[in-house]
């Protein structure tokens, strides 16, 4: 395995990093431009040349890396919740070396199968979204769904893709002799019948009921149990949940014979059940057993840069085997302006009823976009520039960041949207940002701080 290094030790000097680490299976290596892959941040305090480093790493999109906190002769290091705070994903301590190292092996075998299987194609096409917001949601998706069997409670507005997410989890579910993903949607039981959908019922249980039935947690056994819209189950029946969800154990309607299950239990709200349990719409006892690892999945106004990425990938979809057409720069940036109060759903949609009205073999135009959908905003130079841009300025003006870094970071951001937007693609990137090749190559190369360190 490799990693990155860097110190920011302040004249401490570290002895025999490499020899340490290798001990280990790790090679070291000074970071390339740009920065890439995992990494160490070698740290005794947390100094503006370490904080900018990590700003520029996570605008870089790097977002493995280990502080290792150096003994401090003086005080005490780092404080550990500024630098996660500043982006790294652990702090572990110097003070045994070879543990240490074994302990940064051990998470970077993790991240490589991670890694691995969210840039996959299965991964990949299933779930669309390169978005740092959407990335780092996906990554912890990833990694619950392949090393543990833990209850999932996936959270997030309408359209959102819960659903999607859910039979990801399932499909990488690396359980022997996985069973089936069974469904309930929970908006449409019935409470009088809902007894008999999650239970089953024995034959003459109810009238009508001629044959015994087995419910979901019986079919989810050795599979998953996907509970949707989990906040709108009846109160009542959240109580009779309890047991089963516990202890895997439920007897049918009309018996009296406990029955064993084990299921992989996910449920998905758009709720807030944490409010509906103090409204006394949901219990807080049904809560913390379906509450085992939260995932929020974000709305599509918090990854914007997924819309472009996303509506390819829906016209991809709705056009069969022949090669989807592009869009040109108005539907694009038509797009851009639209507000998607019903998400990644409601942008599917408007893909569909572009793709209706699109004929010919060239790009989609305006004229494919229906007439509700054509902006009334737009060709405002400074309409990009809004509130919440506003509130990012202020902001950054508040913390004393001075005119330089601003610009600069606004023109790294920008960067970095323009690269994901075409799929890495620099040549186009750089038309899009109207700048040449070079210009772009350049400012790419010069987003890495130009201090570096060498071994001591
Ligand atoms: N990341 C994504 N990539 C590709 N398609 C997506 C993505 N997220 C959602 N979709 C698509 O958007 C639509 C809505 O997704 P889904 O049904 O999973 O959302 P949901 O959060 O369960 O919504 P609701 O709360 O309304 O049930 C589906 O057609 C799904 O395929
Ligand atoms: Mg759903």
């Amino acid at each position: 395995m490799r990693a990155w290094f860097r110190i920011f030790s302040a004249g401490q000097v570290v002895h025999n990093l490499h020899d340490v680490f290798h001990r280990a299976g790790i090679d070291l290596y000074t970071p390339d431009e740009p920065l890439s892959g995992p990494g160490l941040a070698i740290v005794n305090e947390f100094d503006p040349r370490l904080r900018n480093f990590l700003q520029e790493a996570r605008q870089a999109g790097v977002v493995r890396i280990i502080a290792i906190n150096l003994p401090a002769d003086h005080a005490s290091g780092p404080a550990t919740w500024s630098l996660l705070r500043a982006g790294v994903c652990d702090v572990l301590n110097w003070d045994r070396p070879d543990q240490t190292a074994c302990a940064v092996a051990a998470r970077l075998a993790r991240w490589q199968i991670v890694d691995t299987l969210v840039t996959s194609s299965e991964v990949q096409n299933t779930l669309v979204g390169q978005s740092p917001v959407a990335l780092s949601v996906l990554r912890q998706l990833v990694e619950a769904a392949y090393f543990t069997d833990s209850t999932i409670l996936l959270m997030g507005e309408s359209g959102t893709g819960k659903e999607l997410a859910a039979r990801l989890i399932h499909s990488l579910d690396q359980r022997a002799n996985k069973g089936d993903l069974v469904v309930l949607d929970c908006t449409t039981v019935v409470p009088e019948l809902s007894g008999s959908e999650f239970f089953g019922h024995e034959r003459g249980a109810f009238t009508g009921a001629v044959t015994a039935r087995d419910g979901a947690f019986a079919l989810a056994n050795g599979g998953t149990l996907f509970l949707d819209e989990v906040g709108d189950l009846p109160l009542g029946l959240q109580g009779q949940l309890l047991r089963v969800i516990q202890e895997r154990c439920y007897k049918r309607v009309g018996g009296n014979t406990w029955h064993r299950t084990d299921f992989r239990l996910i449920c998905a709200t758009n709720r807030d059940l944490r409010q509906d349990i103090g409204q006394g719409r949901f219990r807080s006892d049904l809560y913390y057993r379906i509450a085992g690892d939260l995932f929020t999945i974000p709305p599509l106004r918090r990854r914007a840069e997924d819309i472009l990425p996303l509506a390819r990938h829906f016209t991809r979809s709705f056009s069969a085997d022949s090669e989807p057409p592009e869009f040109d720069e108005a539907v694009r940036e038509c797009f851009m302006l639209r507000d998607y109060p019903g998400n990644i759903r409601d942008l599917k949609q408007l893909v569909a009823r572009i793709m209706r009205r699109y004929v010919g073999s060239g790009p989609i135009t305006a004229g494919c976009l229906p007439e509700e959908e054509r902006p009334e905003r737009g060709e405002d130079p400074l309409e990009w520039c809004n509130e919440d841009f506003e509130r990012c300025i202020r902001c950054a003006i508040a913390r004393g960041i001075g005119l330089k870094d601003i610009g600069r970071t606004a023109e790294n951001v920008a960067v970095r949207i323009a690269v994901a937007d075409e799929q890495g693609n620099l040549q186009r990137a750089a038309a899009r940002l109207r700048v040449t090749d070079r210009a772009l190559q350049l400012r790419q190369a010069a987003v890495r701080p130009p201090d570096r360190q060498t071994l001591l």
